[in-house]
């Protein structure tokens, strides 16, 4: 970790010239401002979109832990519309960067498996990649460029802030402008609000056994045996100090298909044998976030159990997946779990569900929360700057490249 934290990439230079530049700022008596500050107003200002009126809470809604309870997002132009529902920015911010982690398969052949990334197909690297997209894709903010956003910027609501906070040169320059608010956004994200950790499930980790019901208990056997879903929802430590209930990984669990067929993964790297292929989310605050899945083609989380127990045996009961080729045969489809397995399932997720969230009162905008993990001082090592991009399309099995 040491090694990693001294090598600085280039966008973090630039990083900590506007940091310079901010602090300059403050010692000539400008408003104190912090970076997640700034994020914070960009990311509930809807008038940055083209028309105006959409922005980055419109589909990440707070008393939706942050998602879109819609299956998927309407844009800001009326009548446009992605394929995908939008996740949870709670824990986003703690999503690995893109990396390929090797393993072998049955013949001893080395295989490398695609890890971490942003987006439900892992098309951007890294947050900083990704936090840039929504604000251009024309089925949602439909900014035309550059110009465009720095110019709403400029005449945002808070501009007097922004202008004190990134400093006249910077102000006047479209992309360092864009920049800067770009790293605001993800400052934000990296915010204890995103990150408290306070679900009963870490209470019962913490050595609270009454913090989980009964039931609760039951399922999370169930979830860790029979179940199978920590082997994809992990429920122990990896790079951060909690579990975060995904392994960052990438599977086809078959999900329903709904209208046009979305590639994955697959659509990424370009391999045949990852379409379908969708992020392993986390299910913290999953009680929040329906509908479910990459196309949001399930409604609850029984649903989603059943799905899980039931896919392979419960014929025509939903749509059938659009890669079957490629779904998981051996994790999920027949469990064989029983109703009262399912029911202490469903019970369980509950308890995956941040307090602080849940007493978000009418007209807050954001959660209270009283704790982070790490505490922010200790964050910094956790959250580090991004990697060189990877080639994940190089040959890493040119005999199952699909023909683009
Ligand atoms: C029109 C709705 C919409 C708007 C506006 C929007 N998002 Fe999203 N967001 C989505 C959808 C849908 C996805 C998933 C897309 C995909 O996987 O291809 C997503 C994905 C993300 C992710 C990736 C999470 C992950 O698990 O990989 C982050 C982070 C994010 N959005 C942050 C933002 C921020 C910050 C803004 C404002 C600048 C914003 N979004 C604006 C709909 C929206
Ligand atoms: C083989 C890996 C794997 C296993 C095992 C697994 N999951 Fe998943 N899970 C995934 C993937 C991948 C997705 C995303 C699928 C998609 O978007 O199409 C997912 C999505 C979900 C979702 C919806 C999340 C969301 O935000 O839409 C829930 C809930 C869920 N899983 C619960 C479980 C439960 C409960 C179990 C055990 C019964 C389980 N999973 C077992 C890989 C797995």
């Amino acid at each position: 970790m040491e090694a990693r934290s001294i090598k600085l990439s280039p966008a973090c230079f630039v990083f900590l010239g506007c940091l310079w530049g901010a602090s300059l700022a403050e010692s000539l008596g400008a408003t104190p401002t912090t970076w997640a500050q700034i994020g914070r107003q960009v990311f509930f200002d809807t008038s940055l979109s083209e028309p105006r009126g959409q922005g980055c809470v419109s589909c990440h809604q707070p008393k939706a832990g942050f998602a879109d309870p819609r299956q998927v997002s309407p844009g800001a132009v009326k009548g446009r519309q992605g394929l995908r529902n939008a996740p949870t920015l709670m824990y986003a911010a703690l999503i690995p960067s893109l990396r390929l982690e090797d393993t072998y398969d049955e013949q001893g052949e080395v295989e490398y498996l695609v890890e971490g990334g942003f987006f439900r197909d892992g098309r951007s690297q890294n947050i900083f990649e990704q936090i840039r997209v929504p604000f251009f894709e024309p089925q949602e903010m439909n900014l035309k460029d550059d110009a465009a956003l720095a110019h709403k910027l400029r005449n945002a609501a808070y501009k007097k802030e922004l202008e004190g906070f990134v400093g006249e040169e910077v102000w006047q320059d479209d992309s360092r402008l864009n920049n800067s608010v770009y790293r605001a956004l993800v400052e934000f994200l990296r915010e204890p609000v995103f990150r408290p950790f306070d679900a009963p499930i870490d209470d019962y980790w913490a050595g609270q056994t009454e913090a989980l019901s009964l039931a609760q208990r039951r399922g999370l056997k169930v979830f860790e045996n029979e179940g199978k879903c920590a082997n994809c929802h992990w429920t122990s430590i990896s790079e951060w100090p909690k579990p975060l209930l995904t392994d960052s990984g990438y599977d086809n669990v078959g999900a329903p298909g709904l209208g046009q067929r979305d590639p994955g993964l697959g659509g990424v790297t370009g391999l045949k044998e990852e379409l379908g292929f969708f992020k392993v989310p986390t299910l913290r605050n999953i009680a929040l976030t329906a509908p479910y899945f990459h196309n949001g083609s399930i409604k609850s989380l029984r649903e989603v159990i059943e799905f899980y127990n039931q896919r392979d045996v419960e014929q025509g009961r939903w749509e059938p997946p659009h890669y079957p080729g490629t779904m998981n045969r051996e994790d999920l489809g027949d469990l064989k779990l029983t109703q009262q397995q399912v029911d202490d399932l469903v019970a369980l997720m509950e308890a995956f569900t941040d307090r602080s969230l849940l007493n978000l009162q009418e007209g807050d905008l954001l959660p209270k929360v009283s704790s982070a993990i790490p505490a922010t001082e200790q964050s910094r090592a956790f959250f580090m700057d991004p990697p060189d991009p990877i080639d994940v399309s190089s040959p890493r099995r040119p005999s199952n490249r699909v023909a683009k």
